[in-house]
């Protein structure tokens, strides 16, 4: 393998340094894998699962937390079974065919929360057999067969809270003593057992201890009395009957007894089944006046027609209703509600006059009518009276004809208003009134006026905006004007006028998280973030982003999430790597159409080293060169890159240790190089008191003069930012001596130096000095880059001469020059973001993480 390889050559070396690691954990892990178990984590989980294991494997570490055995033939627990794993925190047994449970079984395991015993139908359980979990908050006792709550000997289990015995086959809700001992407990499930009668001394314990935070759930049981006074002066969370009623007789005597409780919240009706829905009649509910409770839900409830409503009678000191499933039409008179302030509709079939009376309640701070899709076309009326805080009206299909001030909406208190998924909103005044409003919602529903005049004026709170897939196209730059104080904007899937974007997030300084996804985006304004420093996250993704420009990114101070996936970019440039790693916790670039060859190896290397940081790694493929096509960028091997060109005796060193390199380089060089190196370090002193002048010196063979001054000099000088570039035959000073003009004028006052390769080029000595001046300048300087431009069809192999060399040095950036003019845009970018390394994108620092 890569280890046993015999000849060491620089360029294996450097590969070995870089894929080392890897190699030594991917042995880790075919180990891992040889064993019966998968290692989740470390030393800490493990799952074993249907593994026809009849014991724990020797293997398992003592410090494991979290253990799935489950699916495995253990058969009997003897005592301290699990004692050599004293860190435990989880363990599943689920069918693990254990019929037999001896007294401390689960000795030593202090730290056990969660024991998971679903599925075995135990023949003998020690009395003692929980002795010691003093941790165990959850026990899991599905599906066991147990017949009463007597079957399991919790009352060791001093810190549970939830206590799960789903179908199972429990007939009494009788309350064993050992609850005296459960006082966290919070929930008490038996959904789907066979409690049918329910008896006044069955819950005798629940009136002598504090049990107010817990839950019973009685749901799917067939429930055919309830005795009076069984739960008087039992104060309870909540009590769940779902589905527990036979008919409606049994429903309403079943109520009365459960007179005397207290309770927050009540819950009864039927499941989704239509066929069951419970046929509202007089008198059904009128048990709950002797039931104390704040929050009632209502679930499959349906009514006929009938003068005197009386469904509510005995709710009217609720303070929450939640009405699901139901179809209330004919709901008449509307009881004076004392103290309500929610209300929910879900899933209604009609919604008319009547229901909006209701919705209508005064006291009411949070309205939700959703899904109730079937007949609503229109918004219901509102009155004016109301003081809503929060409004949903979501998934319903409605169409808004007058929408959305503070006449329509009915209140001047509204904080919340979700609109969306609805059918369309026609904007007739523009938010008048709604001061007070801090969150907007209206994604997926069509919207009139937004994108063509500002709307927003009035929402000077508004902290959030969600016009996603509105179908907006926004017309004009002021959009957002007025929305001072936004912190989250979301307007993914919609479009923009050419490139009215650059301007649109003017003025947002406080936001913090922005979603332009799915928006046909080709390219960005280097404009469009200037004023966003305090966006933590922006989301670009399902675009067609050809480009990575650090500078558009570069007045983003406070990111660290950044979604670019499904784009069109081939690579991230080399001088934002460093920044995007210091800065970011969260960076998705996977799907988009990544170049693997050598020409990229510094991003190759990059995101091979990055997988905390980079997401859906494994989306992320190469599509060319041809070879690599589809394969994983992370697999994509770079090795091929080092053997590729002719490696000189320099090129073999830097693999191994750069002041080596310097040396060899050096010493190579030396009849050549020695001088022009003295020549420099004596000029260094002088240029450190002297600002950079230039952006870049340029290199270039006389003959490829025109393409430099018609080309790279209007773009760079002329483009903004302008670019500083420097010259020989313009910018060095008449009289002095050239090669003190090369070191004075050139290299000491530029960041970068800029090599136009042509035949020309090759050919020229003269070039070829410089270039190699270039190259110790760089090793001196450390922190300034060469950026090459191959300007057409050179000799390749001679390229590769001169180039083999320069692939090994940092900081370089390797251009084409194509004729095609989508390639020159892609040019003309890259060049502008290499001459912007070192400029403010890479000294900017992090402010907060
Ligand atoms: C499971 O292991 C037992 C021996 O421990 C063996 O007899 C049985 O055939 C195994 N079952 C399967 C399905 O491998
Ligand atoms: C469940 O328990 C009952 C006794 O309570 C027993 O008769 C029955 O066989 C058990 N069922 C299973 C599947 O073990
Ligand atoms: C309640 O817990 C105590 C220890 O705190 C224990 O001695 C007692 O047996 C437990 N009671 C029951 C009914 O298990
Ligand atoms: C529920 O209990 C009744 C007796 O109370 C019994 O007849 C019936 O078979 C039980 N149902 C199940 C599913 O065990
Ligand atoms: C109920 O829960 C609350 C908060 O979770 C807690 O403060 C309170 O002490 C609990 N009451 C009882 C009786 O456990
Ligand atoms: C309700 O169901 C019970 C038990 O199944 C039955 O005895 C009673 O007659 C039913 N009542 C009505 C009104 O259907
Ligand atoms: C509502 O509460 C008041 C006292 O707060 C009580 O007098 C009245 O009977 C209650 N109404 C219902 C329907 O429970
Ligand atoms: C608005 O409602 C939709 C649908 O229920 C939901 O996904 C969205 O999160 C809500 N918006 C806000 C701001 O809560
Ligand atoms: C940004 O704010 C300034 C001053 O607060 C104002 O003059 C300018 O018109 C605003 N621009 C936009 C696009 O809102
Ligand atoms: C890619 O590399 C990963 C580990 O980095 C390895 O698990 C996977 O098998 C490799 N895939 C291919 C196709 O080589």
């Amino acid at each position: 393998m890569l280890l046993s390889s015999q000849k060491m050559a620089g360029s294996d070396a450097l590969f070995f340094l870089l894929s080392s690691m890897t190699v030594l954990s991917w042995s880790l892990l075919v180990t891992g894998n040889q064993r019966w178990c998968s290692e989740i984590i470390v030393n800490i989980k493990y799952q074993c699962m249907d593994q026809n294991l009849s014991s724990i494997p020797t293997e398992i570490p003592s410090t494991v937390q979290q253990l799935d055995l489950s699916f495995n033939p253990l058969l009997r627990l003897t005592p301290k079974y699990f004692a050599k794993f004293p860190s435990l925190q989880v363990l599943d047994l689920t069918r693990c065919s254990i019929d037999i449970m001896e007294d401390d079984s689960f000795g030593g395991l202090r730290k056990l929360t969660v024991l998971i015993l679903t599925g075995n139908t135990l023949r003998h359980l020690g009395d003692r057999v929980f002795c010691g979990l003093l941790s165990l908050q959850k026990l899991l006792a599905v599906n066991m067969n147990l017949s009463s709550l007597y079957d399991l000997p919790i009352g060791h289990l001093l810190s549970l809270q939830e206590l799960n015995l789903r179908s199972n086959n429990i007939k009494s809700l009788k309350i064993p003593e050992s609850f005296y001992n459960l006082t966290s407990l919070q929930v008490l499930d038996l959904h789907g057992n066979n409690v049918s009668d329910i008896v006044i001394e069955d819950l005798n314990v629940l009136t002598e201890v504090n049990m107010c935070n817990l839950t019973i759930i009685l749901s799917n049981n067939i429930i055919n009395h309830i005795e009076p006074g069984t739960f008087k002066g039992i104060h309870i969370h909540k009590l769940s009957l779902r589905n527990s009623f036979q008919n409606n007789s049994i429903m309403r005597t079943c109520l009365h007894g459960l007179e005397g409780l207290q309770v927050n919240k009540l819950e009864f009706g039927s499941y989704h089944d239509i066929n069951s829905k419970i046929k509202f009649e007089d008198g059904l509910l009128d048990g709950l006046c002797q039931v104390e409770f704040q929050e009632v839900i209502l679930i499959c409830f349906s009514d006929i027609f009938i003068e005197k409503h009386t469904l509510f009678d005995c709710l009217s000191n609720a303070s929450s209703i939640r009405i699901v499933n139901s179809d209330l039409v004919k709901l008449r008179a509307i009881p004076k509600f004392a103290r309500l302030s929610y209300l929910e509709i879900k899933n209604c079939l009609t919604m008319d006059e009547s229901m909006t009376k209701l919705v209508n309640w005064h006291t009411l701070k949070t309205v939700k009518v959703t899904k109730c899709s079937k007949t609503i076309i229109s918004i219901p009326k509102f009155y004016g009276q109301v003081q809503y805080v929060s409004l949903d009206l979501t998934h319903n299909q409605m169409i808004f004809k007058e929408c959305c001030s503070i006449n329509d909406l009915g209140s001047s208190y509204l904080m919340y208003l979700n609109l969306s998924f609805n059918s369309l909103i026609t904007i007739t005044s523009d938010f008048e009134g709604l001061h007070e409003l801090l969150s907007l919602d209206v994604q997926y529903t069509k919207i009139t006026r937004i994108g063509m005049v500002p709307t927003f004026l009035t929402l000077g709170k508004l902290l959030y905006l969600d016009l996603s897939n509105s179908r907006t196209h926004f017309f004009i730059q002021c959009a957002f004007c007025g929305l001072k104080s936004l912190e989250v904007l979301k307007i993914s899937g919609n479009s923009f006028e050419g490139n009215i974007l650059s301007q649109m997030f003017k003025n947002l300084t406080h936001l913090k998280v922005l979603d332009i996804s799915n928006c046909k985006l080709e390219g960005m304004s280097s404009s469009a973030f200037a004023d966003l420093t305090e966006l933590q996250e922006i989301r670009i993704s399902h675009n067609k982003l050809m480009e990575f420009e650090p500078m558009v990114y570069a007045p983003l101070l406070s990111l660290s999430i950044l979604d670019l996936s499904y784009n069109q970019l081939p690579f991230l440039p080399e001088n934002a790597l460093e920044s995007l790693t210091r800065l970011l916790i969260h960076l998705d670039i996977s799907q988009n159409p990544f170049d693997c060859s050598c020409t990229h190896l510094s991003f190759l290397q990059w995101t091979q080293k990055q997988k905390r940081l980079l997401q859906n790694i494994q989306s992320m493929t190469c599509s060319s060169p041809s070879h690599f096509n589809s394969v994983k960028v992370m697999n994509a091997t770079i090795s091929s890159c080092y053997t590729t060109f002719n490696l000189t005796p320099l090129a073999v060193s830097v693999g191994v240790l750069l002041p080596v390199a310097l040396t060899a380089f050096l010493v190579y060089k030396c009849y050549a190089q020695h001088y022009y190196r003295l020549v420099l370090s004596r000029f260094c002193i002088d240029s450190t008191e002297e600002e950079d002048k230039y952006d870049a010196f340029v290199i270039f063979s006389s003959k490829d003069e025109e393409w430099v001054m018609t080309e790279l000099v209007e773009k760079l000088e002329g483009g903004l930012p302008p670019f500083r570039l420097c010259l020989h035959f313009r910018d060095f000073t008449p009289g002095v001596s050239i090669a003190s003009n090369i070191i004075q004028e050139g290299f000491l006052k530029s960041r970068n130096a800029i090599v136009i390769i042509s035949d020309h080029f090759m050919e020229s000595r003269w070039c070829g000095f410089e270039f190699e001046l270039a190259l110790s300048w760089q090793f001196l300087e450390g922190n300034a880059s060469i950026i090459v431009i191959v300007l057409e069809k050179v000799n390749k192999s001679q390229l590769r001469q001169m180039l083999g060399l320069h692939k090994y040095l940092r900081r370089n950036t390797y251009l084409e020059w194509k004729k095609n003019k989508l390639d020159q845009h892609i040019f003309w970018t890259r060049l502008r973001n290499a001459l912007m390394d070192g400029r403010s994108w890479n000294t900017r620092r992090r402010e907060s993480s």
